[in-house]
């Protein structure tokens, strides 16, 4: 009760200032291309230093286009899924990178982000987005279907990447196993997807425990940690049995290591602050074969 209102009072104050600053740079044209205004994003917190905004939003963006290509291997001419694309973080660093072979596909449940993005991506024909009508916190009273029962909106066997970003943080264990069908139903054979999670290994639960991580998650049920047992999409977390298994079920093969982010006080060099879980669709067995004058 108390942590609600507190969370209102907040959220009033970060949109009162969120709409001064972004009427600030509108009236100065301070805002680079595909920089969305503030008042379009439920999820930022607010950086007093104005010119901060857009430099996070477009490094942060970079950061994760350098991970993909770096844990995903993505190419200039491939076909990829931003799954929750949100106001564009990652397309915005893709569009710099895909050549005009590339596709790219975003979809989210925030209509105003997607229509957005649709109106300022309008002139790059091979980066479309996509409003996926479910329900969710920051949007509440919208979606009218249920995380597990969304189907992609895409063709199977589309896409060689399918990466979601600080999404999986947020859903039920429910919707993420569906969305992880859903991923493996889009991708090709050996195709690649990252996602990233709060992963609960023995690490990270002591770390939670002695007050060394960035955040303090409880005990939902087995294997599932949430950051309020109320409102258990504001963060949630799984043990690696529980993400194994997500995959697993699927047909995706988890690609060692999980590269840890920092949130739970390791120090590491990492691309982002959750934790990143690469997998290809598809076994070792499953891989392309090579030619049969190869094999021989
Ligand atoms: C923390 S934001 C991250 C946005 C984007 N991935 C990024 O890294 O910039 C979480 C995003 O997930 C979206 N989202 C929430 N529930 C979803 C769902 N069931 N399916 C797809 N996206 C969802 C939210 O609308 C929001 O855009």
């Amino acid at each position: 009760m108390v942590q609600n209102v507190k969370r209102t009072a907040g959220n009033t104050l970060r949109r009162v200032l969120h709409t001064t600053y972004d009427a600030l740079d509108r009236g100065q044209r301070a805002l680079p291309a595909l920089v969305p205004p503030r008042q379009i994003n439920p999820n930022i917190g607010f950086t007093p230093r104005r010119g901060d905004y857009a430099r996070e939003f477009i490094t942060s963006g970079d950061r994760v286009a350098a991970m993909l290509k770096t844990y995903g291997n993505l190419q200039p001419d491939q076909q990829v899924l931003d799954i929750g694309s949100g106001i564009g973080r990652i397309a915005r660093a893709l569009t710099t990178y895909l050549s005009k072979d590339g596709q790219y596909r975003g979809f989210d449940v925030d209509p105003r982000a997607v229509a957005w993005c649709q109106r300022s991506y309008g002139r790059l024909s091979n980066f479309l987005f996509a409003y996926a009508p479910v329900g969710y916190i920051n949007v509440r009273g919208r979606g009218t279907i249920r995380g597990e029962d969304l189907v992609f909106p895409y063709p199977e066997a589309t896409f060689d990447l399918a990466f979601s970003m600080s999404v999986y943080t947020h859903l039920s264990r429910a919707t993420v196993d569906h969305y992880l069908g859903e991923t493996s139903r889009v991708l090709r054979p050996g195709g690649m997807c990252l996602n990233t999670f709060f992963v609960m290994d023995d690490f990270a639960v002591e770390a939670m425990q002695s007050g060394r991580a960035d955040r303090r998650y409880v005990r939902q049920g087995d294997g599932v940690y949430v950051a309020d047992l109320d409102n258990p999409n504001f963060g949630i977390g799984f043990t690696p049995d529980v993400i194994n298994t997500f995959h697993e079920s699927h047909g995706l093969t988890i690609v060692p290591p999980i590269r840890f982010g920092g949130w739970t006080g390791r120090k590491l060099e990492s691309f982002v602050y959750q934790d990143v879980v690469v997998a290809r669709k598809g076994t070792a067995s499953t891989e392309p074969s090579a030619p049969a004058e190869e094999r021989r």
